[in-house]
């Protein structure tokens, strides 16, 4: 089985449905000329009939994007599909992404209809959609919640119709890692035509288990997922792409892979979190502010001495351009003496030890000392003059 994975994003459609971080045509454009530059496969770039904007979204990301596939959400509706394929006609490789719901939940308290119609609505939708465009994805939604067996039923059938794709969503994110990865196993076990598609991880984090149930997913035979930038998504949020790519990458031993840019991470990040006014919390995984920071007196004092001590990526490798050591009331000498000697300034371990009393007493009254009150206090209690 190949080891590559094909990352699948929706940032564009799933994240874009965040209240207030609505997009319009343009900057849909430049985000999705990032994401080609990033090395994503495929753009969901939204869901046509959901607005006239959305329609035009997706025309214009379909003219302007070359390498990745561009895919166009849709009900298991023929009108829905009708319209995708409208949105999606100048793309060079067009994709239709269609389904319902197949957990009871769904089926019974949502769509109202019987598993059997299920099973008929998602064939017909596939057979429709393949009548004009060759790549059709199927989603099973809430997956996550649908017994096994019923959902192995489905996907074989949809298979049958012509899907080349299919999509098991834990759209309610209530799966943990070794149940949804256990789900995939089934599908790969007795869905007698699973080789004929690819399965796709689509997670959502409401339990905080997006990433991991995604790998969980790819580790049990998946090869393609559906993430976003930042994480960011309905509720909770997606499963967020910079995880994902980066954990494949730093446990080379699961001996997947991906074509994604690395160094590309943190510059997309920064642009989808200002162009869609969300910021990203402060400690969120390899683009938060704090991501590479270290603040405490131990971890200074370690990661001054060797960097892999408390770093398992390098800045340089997601695009951030270097580590900062902050100091605050948690910092030790080593860290102090690393910032004094940046600014210029060599101490004896005597002065120093002023210095640190000195600054101690000002840290815990401040949150973070910076260089300028560092220099205060150098000048302040030191019996020379500086030259900063
Ligand atoms: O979470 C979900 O189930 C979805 C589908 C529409 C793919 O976003
Ligand atoms: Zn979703």
């Amino acid at each position: 089985m190949e080891n590559k994975v094909d990352i699948f994003d929706t940032t564009l459609r799933d994240g874009e449905q965040v209240p207030g971080c609505r997009l319009n045509t343009q900057q849909k454009v430049m985000i999705a000329k990032s994401l080609e530059e990033l090395g994503v496969d495929i753009i969901e770039a939204g869901f046509p009939i959901s607005s006239p904007g959305d329609f035009e979204s997706v025309t214009e990301i379909s003219k302007n994007v070359t390498n990745p596939i561009v895919c166009g959400l849709t009900r298991a509706v023929e009108k829905d599909i009708d319209c995708a394929v409208e949105a999606l006609k100048f793309a060079k490789r067009p994709r239709i992404h269609t389904g319902l719901g197949t957990s009871d939940q769904h089926v019974f308290t949502k769509l109202k209809i019987t598993r059997e119609q299920v099973i008929e609505r998602g064939v017909a939708a596939v057979k429709y959609a393949k009548k004009f465009i060759e790549d059709v994805e199927f989603y099973a939604e809430d997956a996550g919640r649908t017994d096994n067996e019923y959902l192995a039923k489905v996907i074989e059938a949809v298979i049958n119709a012509g899907a080349t794709v299919v999509n098991i969503p834990d759209t309610t994110g209530y799966c943990i890692p070794e149940e949804y990865g256990q789900k995939i196993k089934y599908l790969m076990e007795n869905v007698p035509n699973i080789h004929k598609a690819t399965i796709s991880t689509h997670c959502h984090n409401d339990l905080g288990m997006a990433t991991a149930n995604s790998l969980s997913g790819v580790q049990n035979g998946a090869r393609q997922v559906e993430c976003t930038i930042n994480g960011i998504g309905e509720r909770a949020g997606n499963t967020s792409l910079e995880e994902v790519v980066m954990a494949i990458r730093k446990h080379k031993w699961l001996d997947f892979t991906t074509n994604i840019d690395a160094t590309q991470i943190y510059p997309i990040s920064v642009l989808v979190s200002e162009t869609m006014n969300m910021p990203v919390q402060a400690n969120k995984a390899i683009v938060g502010r704090n991501a590479f920071a270290h603040s405490s007196g131990i971890h200074q004092d370690g990661f001054l001495k060797n960097r892999d001590n408390y770093e398992i990526i390098a800045p340089e490798e997601v695009g951030v351009e270097k580590s900062s050591i902050v100091l605050t009331a948690r910092s030790g000498r080593a860290a102090l003496n690393h910032r004094i000697a940046v600014l210029g300034v060599e101490l004896t371990k005597e002065e120093l030890d002023i210095v640190y009393g000195k600054f101690l007493e000002l840290a815990d009254k401040l949150q973070v000392i910076g260089d300028k009150e560092l220099k205060i206090l150098l000048s302040t209690h030191l019996e020379k003059t500086l030259d900063f």
